[in-house]
């Protein structure tokens, strides 16, 4: 296997994030507090996040959580993209013009509900995907990529509950839309496949019952 069929096909986004001389290895952090981040952890419904968002300094501390996930290749196959404040509007009408695409019949209170979509948590990322098959053809497959992604927006959300955010992850059926791949400009290769939602909740959300392990593993 050559080294070159595991470099991308482009120049390789910057890596610039050493190791942490300060974090002891193996980890130092005691295994009930690992836990208490990840059980604690529970979504929050977008429309109860509002402020403080995280700032500057935690975001950054949340992305470089992200920059820790696993990597088959380095190929660093998913993006970040911050929507702003003054980017909320046309991203509620790319919303809203997926559904009226969708359904031609939508009334114009379902359109205002969807525009509405792009205006509740303080702090929107939308994770992207980058499955360019050409970038780790015929070593990294490109479901690896996702769960590149999946671990990437995990440790993301475990780093902003651990600040004392709350989130949400939501997709939705305009997610891969024509007018929201415009506007998030979308390269061919790039799927949107989540929004991130980030915010301190103003109302509880139960928690969910989570499955038992017995559920999910068995033995070969
Ligand atoms: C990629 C992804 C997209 C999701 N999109 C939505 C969504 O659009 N709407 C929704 O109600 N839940 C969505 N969910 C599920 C919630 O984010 C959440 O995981 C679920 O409600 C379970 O709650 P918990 O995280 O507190 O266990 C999505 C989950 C994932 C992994």
């Amino acid at each position: 296997m050559s080294t070159e069929v595991l470099l991308p096909d482009r120049t390789p986004p910057a890596r610039g994030i050493p190791p942490d001389p300060a974090l002891p290895e193996p980890c130092g952090a005691r295994l009930t507090e690992v836990e208490q981040a990840i059980e604690g952890r529970r979504t929050s419904s977008p429309r109860r996040l509002g402020l403080p968002a995280p700032s500057d300094a935690q975001l950054d501390r949340m992305l470089r959580a992200a920059a820790a996930a696993p990597d088959h290749g380095q190929l660093l196959p998913w993006r970040f993209l911050r929507i702003g404040a003054q980017r909320r509007e046309a991203l509620g009408g790319a919303f809203a013009q997926a559904l009226r695409e969708r359904d031609p019949l939508a009334t114009s209170d379902q359109c205002a509900q969807a525009r509405a979509k792009a205006h509740n948590a303080p702090l929107l990322i939308a994770a992207i995907a980058r499955l360019n098959p050409g970038e780790g053809a015929g070593v990294v497959h490109g479901w690896e990529k996702l769960v590149s992604l999946g671990c990437a927006i995990q440790n993301l959300l475990l780093a902003a509950h651990s600040l004392g955010f709350q989130s949400a992850l939501t997709s939705g059926r305009a997610i891969d839309a024509a007018p929201v791949r415009a506007l998030l400009r979308l390269a061919r290769h790039e799927r949107a496949v989540c929004f991130i939602n980030l915010g301190t909740e103003t109302a509880p959300r139960k928690a969910r019952m989570r499955p038992a392990p017995s559920s999910f593993v068995s033995d070969l």
